[in-house]
C-alpha cells in the first residue's frame, strides 16, 4: 500500500473534529506557549458532580456493581427516567419497552439516526445546530436540509420556511430547545408550530434534544416538545442526559425516551456495539436523577449571574452585538460589524471564521465561529467558565476589537 493512501473508509471524508475541539486546541496549543488565554470555546461545565452523585458511585463500586449493565440501561435507571419525565415534563413513558439509555446523549442520537435513515433520506436542522448532528447524518448516509433560523426571529424557525425545506422524503427534524448555540429556548406555540408543520409529513420523526433543560434563564420557560406536540407522540423521540444538568459530562450517560419500536433498534445497536453505559455511571445517574437537586438550581443561577456579566460587558464594547441567550450557557455574538475590518497587522476580516480566529490570536479569547454551526456571522462564547475568567475575557475583546481599522 502506498504511504499516501488513506486508511480511511470513504464516508469518513464527511466529517471533521469537532470544531469547538479544534479551537481548543489551539487555546490550549497557544497556552503551553505561555500565552495567556481564556478558553470560551468548550460547552462543558466547570462545576463539579454534585457529593451525592459521586457517593453512589463509589458504593457501587464496592457493592462489586461492576459487571455489564442490559443494553437499554438498568432498570433502576430506566425507571428514574420515566419518574423524571412524569414529574418534570408530564410525560408517560414505559421503562421497560420506551427508554434507553446511552453512552450520552450523542451516542443516542447517533442510534437513533443508524436505526431509521435510509440511503438518501432527508434530516432537516435548524441552523444555528449542535456540531455533531450534520456529522451523523453525513456519516450515516441521509442528506441534511437546513433551515436558518435569523437572530432577528429569536433564532426560531418561520413555519413557511420549516415546511420549505420538507419533502416526502424527510425522516427527521432536529429540534434542541434549550438551543446550543442559541441559547433559544422555544416556548410551547413555538413547538406547536412546528409540530403543526411535521404533522403533514407522516414519514417524519422529530428528535427533541433536551439535554440543557435544568438551564432555563428568569422569563424564560422550558417545554419539552413531547409536551407541547401530544399528537406526535408516536414519531418523537425525547433526548436528555445529565452532563449539562449535573456537571456529568465525563460520565457518559444520556437516555432517549420514545415509541418502542424505535427504541428496540436503538438497543439492538448498542447492544453490538457499545453493549451499555458505564454500570458505575448509570448508579450515579439514578442518584442524579431521585436525589437531592439543590446543585442543579444553584448551578442555574450561577450561570445566568454569567450570563448576565458576559451580556453587559459585550453590550458596552463596540463589533461585536450579544443576543441574550434565554438558556443554556452560550453566548452567540453578532460579529457582523467586525467584517470588512483591518487587523493591526494588514488582514481584512472577511468571515466569522477570521473573527474568531482574531479574537484568539490579538484577543486571547477562545471563541467557536457560526460558520460551525450552519448560521453566521457569528462568534459562540460558553459562560461556563469563572467570573474572573469572563471578566479578563472581557477585557481582552475590547482591547482587541478596539485595534480594528
Ligand atoms: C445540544 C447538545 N446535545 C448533546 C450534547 C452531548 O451531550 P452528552 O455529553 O450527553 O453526549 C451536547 C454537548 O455539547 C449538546 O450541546
Amino acid at each position: 500500500m502506498s504511504s499516501n493512501m488513506s486508511l480511511q473508509a470513504t464516508r469518513m471524508k464527511s466529517i471533521t473534529a469537532s470544531p469547538s475541539m479544534v479551537v481548543s486546541q489551539t487555546a490550549k496549543a497557544m497556552m503551553a506557549d505561555g500565552i495567556d488565554v481564556v478558553n470560551l470555546a468548550l460547552g462543558e461545565p466547570d462545576f463539579a458532580t454534585p457529593d451525592n452523585v459521586c457517593e453512589a458511585a463509589f458504593a457501587a463500586i464496592r457493592d462489586g456493581r461492576t459487571a455489564y449493565a442490559p443494553p437499554a440501561g438498568e432498570p433502576a435507571l430506566r425507571q428514574a427516567i420515566a419518574h423524571k419525565l412524569k414529574a418534570d415534563n408530564g410525560l408517560t413513558f414505559d421503562p421497560s419497552s420506551e427508554i434507553m439509555v446511552g453512552v450520552g446523549a450523542k451516542q443516542v442520537i447517533f442510534n437513533a439516526l443508524m436505526a431509521t435513515l435510509e440511503q438518501g433520506d432527508e434530516v432537516v436542522l435548524l441552523a444555528p445546530y449542535f456540531v455533531s448532528y450534520p456529522a451523523a447524518v453525513e456519516l450515516l448516509g441521509g442528506v441534511i436540509r437546513v433551515v436558518q433560523c435569523r437572530a432577528e426571529n429569536r433564532f426560531r424557525p418561520l413555519a413557511a420556511e420549516l415546511d420549505a425545506a420538507m419533502t416526502e422524503r424527510t425522516r427527521w427534524v432536529l429540534v434542541n430547545t434549550p438551543g446550543n448555540p442559541s441559547g433559544a429556548v422555544f416556548t410551547a406555540e413555538d413547538l406547536a408550530s412546528i409540530g403543526r408543520v411535521v404533522s403533514a409529513y407522516p414519514k417524519a420523526l422529530v428528535l427533541s434534544d433536551e439535554i440543557y433543560e435544568k438551564i432555563v434563564f428568569t422569563g424564560a420557560t422550558f417545554t419539552s416538545f413531547g409536551r407541547a406536540c401530544p399528537e406526535l407522540r408516536d414519531r418523537t423521540l425525547i433526548v436528555n442526559g445529565l452532563s449539562k444538568s449535573h456537571a456529568m459530562t465525563g460520565w457518559r450517560v444520556g437516555y432517549g425516551a420514545g415509541p418502542a419500536d424505535l427504541i428496540d433498534g436503538m438497543t439492538k445497536l448498542a447492544s453490538q456495539s457499545t453493549t451499555s453505559t458505564s454500570t458505575i455511571s448509570q448508579v450515579a445517574a439514578t442518584e442524579a436523577l431521585l436525589g437531592d437537586q439543590t446543585s442543579v438550581v444553584e448551578n442555574g443561577k450561577r450561570y445566568e449571574a454569567r450570563r448576565d456579566l458576559l451580556v453587559t460587558g459585550l453590550s458596552e464594547m463596540p463589533l461585536l452585538e450579544p443576543i441574550v441567550p434565554e438558556g443554556a450557557f452560550y453566548l452567540f455574538a453578532d460579529c457582523g460589524a467586525m467584517l470588512d475590518r483591518t487587523t493591526p497587522d494588514g488582514q481584512i476580516i472577511t468571515n466569522d471564521a477570521d473573527a474568531a480566529d482574531y479574537l484568539l490570536r490579538e484577543g486571547r479569547v477562545a471563541g467557536v465561529p457560526g460558520v460551525a454551526y450552519g448560521l453566521e456571522p457569528f462568534v459562540r462564547f460558553s459562560f461556563a467558565a469563572s467570573d474572573a475568567e469572563l471578566e479578563k475575557a472581557l477585557a481582552h475583546l475590547a482591547s482587541a476589537v478596539a485595534k480594528l481599522g
